[in-house]
């Protein structure tokens, strides 16, 4: 690309995009990374500088880029029709698609209904939710509330913000939005009942234990992303937390809504989180690596005891009133199924495990660095602490933006990350490679390095 085109494209950049969950001030006086095209896990710019794409280009690709198993699926469906509607009839990727997603989910989850992202699959989950209790067999119309945990994140539409618990994203909505009962996540590092992780025998689940017992009768669903909170900064569920709470959801008898959107498709190791625990959700999200990051699709999908409540004759008006216009779209609908198709071809799950022990083996030293709270996670979603203060975890001032400043000064080293605050996370492709490991690793400890042992010295040493 010529350079004045370059300078074009940057300036129009800052004067008519408005980016999504960026400071656009201080965008604007940073120079722009300008993506031009994307081979295996590598991302290029237009000035053909190489990046190690460390986030999977926010938690979505799988396969690598530019897969031609995928580009092929999706060139082949071109030739035939970009998009037809699901309302009212049908394609032949999306009904192969919701079979073959029966086929890989935890067993019962026989219906798959598709929407566009990750908010909207979680947007679907709640309103199948209140409305099944409506309108099944034994109606409980009281079960209206829904259940979340603190630090959650399930989307932006409004009843998914509803459901979350990051007071920086949801805040500022709040009288927008519906009230949930929210009870603690396990953020054991900073443990919301004061114990210790190696003997609290889950006590954070306490305030959930007893919500059940005196409000249960009025609660739809309890939703939970399963075994890791993505956004939280990858905050995750000790062993067995999970199965206890189906059995909790059961014992009230309640709906389990598992939000998978950042976790489904491999990332912890398995290819869903649920099953790792032998969990079948009630309802499931599925978005992010759906279609190994190829393009926009979600699914949620629910039994056949959810499904069947909303049958009927028309005017009973028992049909679920909720669709997107690209809802099951062709083209989105292939590359998913091409993606299955590579996980079989390429093996991906077998061959992920010597990664992940390569990627734990290798954040060891991480925890040694003087900044370093905690590196916690599963699978390829590493989310890793800063704090000022390691022994009282206090954070540095929010306007030394630490984060920012360490994925930036790793873009400068040929890798892109993105924080989530001052955690800085980790969450390649399924398809990254023994040296592009080596590499992820050694740009993020570097940058962490350099930059909180410069941020730290401009306090005094008391503090530092
Ligand atoms: C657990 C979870 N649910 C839902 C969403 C929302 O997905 P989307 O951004 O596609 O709307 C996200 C996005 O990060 C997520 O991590």
């Amino acid at each position: 690309m010529n350079p004045e085109e370059i300078k074009d494209l940057k300036e129009w950049d800052t004067k008519h995009l408005w980016h999504p969950f960026t400071p656009m001030s201080e965008y604007a006086e940073e120079d722009p990374l300008i993506i031009a095209r994307g081979e295996k896990n590598t991302l290029y710019d237009v000035e053909d500088n190489a990046y190690l794409d460390g986030i999977s280009s926010l938690w979505t690709n799988v396969h690598g880029h530019n897969h031609p198993t995928i580009n092929k699926a999706i060139t082949e469906q071109l030739g035939k029709v970009a998009h037809t509607t699901l309302l009212g009839i049908t394609n032949k990727p999306a009904v192969r698609l919701a079979m073959a997603l029966t086929e890989i989910t935890p067993p019962g989850l026989s219906r798959t209904f598709f929407s566009d992202n990750g908010s909207t699959a979680v947007e679907a989950a709640l309103k199948i939710a209140y409305q099944y209790h409506r309108q099944k067999y034994n109606r409980e119309p009281k079960r209206s509330s829904f259940i979340t945990f603190s630090n959650a994140y399930h989307g932006d539409t409004i009843g998914s913000v509803s459901l979350g618990g990051i007071e920086r994203f949801h805040e500022t909505y709040r009288k927008l939005l519906f009230p949930t009962y929210e009870v603690p996540s396990t953020y054991c590092y900073r443990c919301p009942v004061g114990e210790e992780k190696e003997t609290c025998n889950l006590k954070c689940f306490g305030r959930l234990e007893r919500l059940l017992e005196t409000n249960g009768h009025e609660i739809a669903a309890i939703v939970v992303e399963p075994l890791v909170q993505g956004a939280a900064g990858m905050i995750t569920f000790p062993e067995g937390a999970l199965r206890r709470l189906r059995e909790l959801a059961d014992r009230a008898g309640t709906l389990l809504i598992a939000d998978e959107v950042a976790v489904g498709f491999g990332r912890t190791g398995s290819m869903f989180a649920c099953s790792q625990e032998d969990v079948t959700p009630d309802l499931l999200c599925l978005a992010k690596g759906i279609t190994g990051g190829y393009l926009p699709l979600a699914a949620t999908l629910a039994t056949e005891e959810i499904y069947s409540a909303f049958l009927g004759r028309p005017e009973e008006n028992r049909t679920f009133f909720h669709g997107h216009t690209y809802t099951g779209n062709p083209l989105a609908a292939v590359a998913a199924l091409a993606s299955l198709q590579v996980f079989k071809e390429e093996k991906t799950l077998s061959g992920l495990q010597p990664k992940i022990k390569k990627l734990w083996d290798g954040l060891e030293i991480f925890k040694e660095l003087h900044h370093v709270g905690e590196v916690r996670g599963l699978g390829v979603l590493v989310g890793i602490e800063i704090v000022h203060i390691p022994l009282t975890k206090r954070p540095f001032p929010p306007a030394e933006r630490v984060g920012h400043r360490v994925i930036m000064e790793a873009r400068k080293k040929g890798v892109i990350l993105r924080p989530l605050g001052d955690v800085i996370v980790l969450n390649p492709p399924l398809s990254i490679t023994s040296d592009e490991i080596e590499k992820l690793l050694d740009v993020t400890y570097n940058s962490i390095k350099l930059v909180t042992k410069e941020t730290a010295g401009r306090y005094s040493s008391v503090e530092r």
